[in-house]
């Protein structure tokens, strides 16, 4: 039974199957078209990761955190540097759709395959459905600003209303009142999130050209946005709002670390679009590592300006880019910022659109899920049932949930991805037959680097922090528990085996951030996991290519 949980891919294996997938049964080819090349790479990444969260999220974040919030930035980037040099490594050895799913089958085997691709449900589908609510929000406040008003029963989730409502927020008591009922339950809904869903939808079932081109555009646009900010706010800068830097010490700056860590998400995502690359192996690693580095001289920018321009205290509020210039009186800017957002967050839906059904066909492929899956348009050449489904999964739940959950669960199901794409290539690298790539993480090795960081970690949190370690057996407390029993294991793995050090330190850099989650996160996080197991052992289980391939005496079972 184990043996065939860990049953494993070969690359020569995954990337011979994902040619044949890309013909028909009387070979012509019915795949995906090769448009992609280094800029468009670039530009869907920074599609992808510039949104809700820089737009939004960032106000409650420098709220918490003060100034001093831009070392969470700084902190979370290098974490997501060291994953996406990880990630650069495996998209470049193979090059193919599935993304973190298809990197853990070559690495550890089925069922951590699908515990993956089951994962990433929460970054792609979950994510956006917070991506097109925040979208949703932007433009209704738009809306009203030029006099248009949808009844705002149509523009909001019953949590939401129910919640303003009790606190007496004016949208929502409007919205809880007016609410048309049936059989005493309110009818509350956001369609401005559904219909932008399949707005997008729409546009990625037509194709990668079309897509690419969109994509483009809305980048440009908010790059030129948010270095109007950055210019134009730099000269509104009080150095005195920086002091103090760090208002609520380390805490109050961890408090932000979902809404940091999802704003950094997406430039993974465009590893899905690894056969719709020209030179995917040379490319993917660039485009990776050029959007993130961009993403972050912006985002640390973008806090410095924004927490020098008016008091933190002041910053909690959901459109805080806008925000800033409306308190100096720049309502032409603010008009512009609040445009540009909903551009920028569309440019978001995209990516993510464009990326879950690629996993989908990546996994039906490998007979984990029924075959419709990988079904190609043929004249649009895009995976056609599982882009309809993407937009039903993410456009029906944008109607009626509400927000901040899920964008913890966001959040946390993208640092797992993280964390076994780090583990993936620390097991790659330790092959003996290692596969050829373009690309690989820098060795330097870990053998008695990482054995000492982590005592002097210890020996700081003793001397500074003595509680800490009772806190980690509480309830609230777990999620740090598990990560310093996991840090102490990597420790002795390292020094026994002389690990790599940059895949080590993307691991455990992420598991940290994983474990800054409030444990009621983790508790939804492993409820999903479960179900995720209970699907796999009732459908692809069995039905996997693999377990077929070795009844019938013809699969690589250990390839
Ligand atoms: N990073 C993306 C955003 O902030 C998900 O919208």
């Amino acid at each position: 039974m184990t043996n065939q949980l860990l049953r494993k891919k070969s690359i020569p294996t995954i990337l011979r199957e994902a040619e044949e997938g890309l013909h028909d049964s009387e070979g012509h080819s019915s795949g995906l078209k090769k448009v992609l090349g280094v800029r468009d790479l670039t530009f869907m990444g920074i599609a992808a990761v510039i949104g809700a969260g820089i737009f939004s999220s960032i106000g409650n974040a420098s709220y918490n955190g003060g100034p001093g919030v831009i070392f969470l930035y700084m902190f979370t980037a290098i974490a997501c540097g060291f994953a996406a040099l990880c990630y650069a490594e495996f998209a470049s050895t193979v090059p193919v759709s599935g993304s973190a799913y298809t990197y853990s089958y070559v690495a550890f085997g089925e069922i951590f395959a699908w515990i993956i691709g089951w994962d990433l449900l929460m970054e792609y589908a979950i994510g956006n459905v917070v991506v097109a609510i925040s979208w949703s929000e932007y433009f209704t406040g738009l809306l009203d600003k030029a006099g248009m008003h949808i009844p705002d029963w149509l523009t909001m989730d019953y949590v939401t209303a129910q919640r303003g409502f009790a606190e007496g927020t004016e949208a929502a008591v409007r919205a809880w009142t007016n609410a048309p009922q049936i059989f005493g339950l309110r009818i509350l809904m956001d369609v401005p999130a559904f219909l932008i869903v399949a707005l997008i939808t729409y546009v990625v079932f037509i194709g990668i050209k079309e897509s690419r081109s969109l994509s483009n555009i809305m980048v440009i646009i908010k790059l030129a946005v948010v270095f109007l900010v950055i210019v134009l706010g730099a000269y509104y800068v009080n150095p005195k709002n920086w002091s103090p830097f760090t208002p609520n010490g380390i805490s109050g700056i961890l408090k932000g670390v979902s809404a940091v860590f999802f704003a950094y998400i997406g430039f993974d995502a465009i590893s899905t679009t690894a056969e719709e690359c020209k030179d995917p192996q040379r490319d993917l690693p660039k485009g990776m590592i050029y959007s993130l580095i961009i993403c972050t001289v912006l985002y640390v920018l973008l806090a410095l300006v924004l927490t020098g321009m008016i008091p933190y205290t002041k910053l909690n509020v959901g459109d805080p880019l806008a925000e800033v210039f409306d308190q100096r009186g720049l309502y032409w800017v603010s008009g512009i910022v609040a445009v540009s957002a909903i551009i920028a967050t569309a440019s978001v839906l995209l990516v993510f659109q464009l990326g879950q059904p690629r996993i989908w066909m990546s996994m039906s492929r490998d007979g984990l899920l029924p075959k419709i899956f990988s079904r190609i348009h043929p004249k649009y050449q895009t995976p056609s049932f599982s882009t309809i489904l993407t937009g039903l999964v993410v456009g029906i739940p944008a109607l009626f949930l509400n927000i901040e959950v899920l964008l913890a669960l966001t959040s946390i199901g993208t640092l797992f991805a993280f964390v076994l794409v780090c583990a993936g290539v620390i097991v790659l690298q330790k092959q003996k037959n290692r596969a050829e790539s373009k690309f690989r993480v820098p060795h330097v090795s870990g053998k008695y680097i990482i054995p000492a960081l982590f005592i002097a970690s210890v020996i700081l949190v003793i001397k500074y922090n003595p509680e800490h370690f009772q806190n980690v057996l509480t309830k609230e407390g777990f999620p740090m528990g598990i990560f310093w029993v996991v840090a102490a294991i990597i420790a002795v793995l390292s020094f026994v085996k002389d690990f790599s050090l940059i895949p080590v330190l993307g691991f455990t850099s992420c598991f940290y951030l994983m474990a800054q989650e409030s444990h009621t996160n983790w508790y939804r996080f492993l409820i999903w996991l479960a179900i995720g197991l209970v699907v796999y052992f009732t459908y692809g289980f069995k039905n996997s290519r693999l377990a077929k391939e070795t009844l019938a005496g013809a699969g690589t079972p250990l390839g």
